[in-house]
């Protein structure tokens, strides 16, 4: 508790509760996010797993359901990821993919793919990402990859044209021997834009930038030298990637660190400025918790939180959506499925319901602390739901408590229905103890909502409401 730093020290009248305060603003605050996109939380799939999680794993289909129904919409959903730039279109193969590996925890080194990739891919409903290969510099391939993913795709989005070529060396066939720099990188992407642009006879059609973290490889050197080849024209969206933790030496408190969220998701703030400034989207095109498929971490509730907090602070920021990256099945810790529904799915669900119809989403409280709350606005630009944020890293023993004083509640309330999203601890994983959203869970069958929906009831009076949120864990407030 006095790790807090109270934007607004309250002492209510009558109740004598020493808490948290805040003044939910009656229309959306200057300092909210942009108009908000109808599905900002989104899933990359890696290229080469793709067809597997769509042909032999049902609770893709089932959990892809549950996201539609918490925000209204379908989850946009991107494939790619390093398996992309190993990849070659095969048009003679009738088989998705084709690949061999030693052990099914491996990643294919290299593989081939066929129409009916494509055509999977056709099949979502929602919009479409698709990365191609760049680093093997076969670029005939990759056009004729780009014209069959035109024709069968859609609700193709966006077209990638390599994946983090920040990590392509001088040995990669792209780099031709020479070495490989941010120039050299950003004058392979103007080219290739505008060839499988012509080729395809489409503009606004690439995905640019695909680089790993923020470095010497950035979306505002990538955009200037844009500018400089004149094929802004070709962008539809630029894109980062980001995995706030590395699984040698992941840190879960960290992670899920409010102040640190904040922080972390500020470094890009440049990046989606000089998306803006050419009127292109800027995504996280590939995210989670942890590089290398994930670390001890990735699996908990802790990470779920730290997901619903990320989605808040990016979408606030101005990236329009987040693609949380799913690896290889069965040897990946930071998955939403598998064989079960883990626990970073419940807070993926819980962004979704906070945003649902939402047009915008205002931070209430000043980042300073790790106690987090935000306000989400509809078109009429009413209030209609808060969400509490107790970051405090939770384990085991005594459980500290947060109690917040909302006020600015619209006045026809009397009462406020909210749904926890809690668990045993933030170290807690699907299995091992309970995590619950409004009481349930998911089933691991059917991605469905199973157990008694606990929706809490709070008394208003005169615009305000006292809510407790324990360390680690949430609150969506109803309005
Ligand atoms: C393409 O696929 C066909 C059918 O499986 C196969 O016979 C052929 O060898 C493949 N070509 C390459 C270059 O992999
Ligand atoms: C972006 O890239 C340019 C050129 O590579 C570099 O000078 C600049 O420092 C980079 N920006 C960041 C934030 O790293
Ligand atoms: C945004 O504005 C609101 C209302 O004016 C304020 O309470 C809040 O602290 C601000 N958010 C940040 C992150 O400064
Ligand atoms: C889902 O599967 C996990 C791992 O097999 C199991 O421990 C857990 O109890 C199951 N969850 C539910 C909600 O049935």
């Amino acid at each position: 508790m006095n790790a807090l730093i109270a934007p607004a020290l309250l002492l209510i009248a009558g109740s004598g509760v020493n808490g948290l305060g805040f003044e939910i603003p009656s229309s959306a605050p200057t300092n909210s996010s942009g108009q908000l996109d109808a599905a900002p939380v989104g899933v990359s799939f890696e290229f080469f797993a793709f067809p597997e999680y769509f042909q032999q794993l049902p609770l893709t289909n089932f959990c892809l359901g549950q996201l539609h129904d918490a925000s209204g919409s379908y989850s946009p959903v991107r494939i790619g990821g390093t398996t992309q730039d190993r990849a070659t279109y095969n048009a003679s193969l009738s088989s998705a993919v084709s690949y061999s590996v030693d052990s099914p925890d491996d990643a294919p080194e290299t593989l081939t793919f066929g129409d009916s990739f494509m055509e999977i891919a056709g099949s979502y409903e929602g919009s479409v990402t698709i990365g191609l290969n760049r680093r093997l510099d076969n670029i005939d391939n990759t056009i004729a990859a780009a014209k069959v993913a035109k024709s069968k795709v859609a609700t193709l989005y966006a077209i990638e044209l390599g994946n983090e070529p920040n990590f392509f060396t001088s040995s990669d066939p792209i780099a031709d021997g020479k070495s490989w720099t941010a120039a050299a990188d950003a004058a392979s992407q103007v080219l290739w834009q505008a060839s499988v642009g012509s080729a395809l006879d489409e503009t606004s059609f690439a995905q640019a930038g695909v680089f790993f973290g923020v470095g010497t490889f950035n979306v505002s050197n990538l955009a200037q030298k844009e500018e400089e080849a004149d094929t802004t024209q070709y962008v539809r969206s630029f894109c980062h990637h980001y995995y706030p933790q590395s699984a040698s030496t992941a840190d879960l408190d960290e992670l899920m660190s409010h102040t640190e969220i904040v922080e972390g998701v500020s470094e890009f703030q440049s990046q989606v400025v000089a998306a803006q400034e050419l009127d292109k989207d800027f995504v996280m095109g590939e995210t989670n918790s942890a590089t290398g498929g994930g670390g001890g971490i990735s699996p908990t509730f802790g990470a779920g939180l730290w997901i619903l907090d990320y989605v808040m602070q990016a979408t606030i920021l101005g990236v329009k959506q987040l693609f949380f990256h799913q690896g290889t099945i069965g040897n990946c810790p930071y998955c939403w499925w598998d064989e079960s529904v883990n626990a970073p799915f419940y807070g993926a669900y819980t962004a979704a319901l906070a945003l649902s119809g939402a047009s915008k989403v205002a931070q209430l409280d000043t980042g300073n602390s790790r106690f987090a709350a935000y306000a989400f606005y509809d078109s009429s630009d009413q209030p209609v739901r808060v969400l509490l944020y107790n970051s405090e890293y939770y384990t085991s023993g005594t459980r500290s408590s947060v109690s917040v004083t909302l006020s600015g509640i619209p006045s026809t309330s009397t009462s406020v229905s909210a749904l926890r999203l809690t668990g045993d601890a933030t170290t807690t994983t699907v299995g091992e103890g309970a995590i619950t959203v409004g009481g349930q869970t998911f089933a691991n069958a059917t991605c469905e909502l199973q157990g008694t929906k606990d929706m809490e009831t709070t008394q208003a009076t005169a615009g305000r409401a006292t809510f407790t949120v324990q360390a680690s864990e949430a609150m969506l407030i109803y309005l």
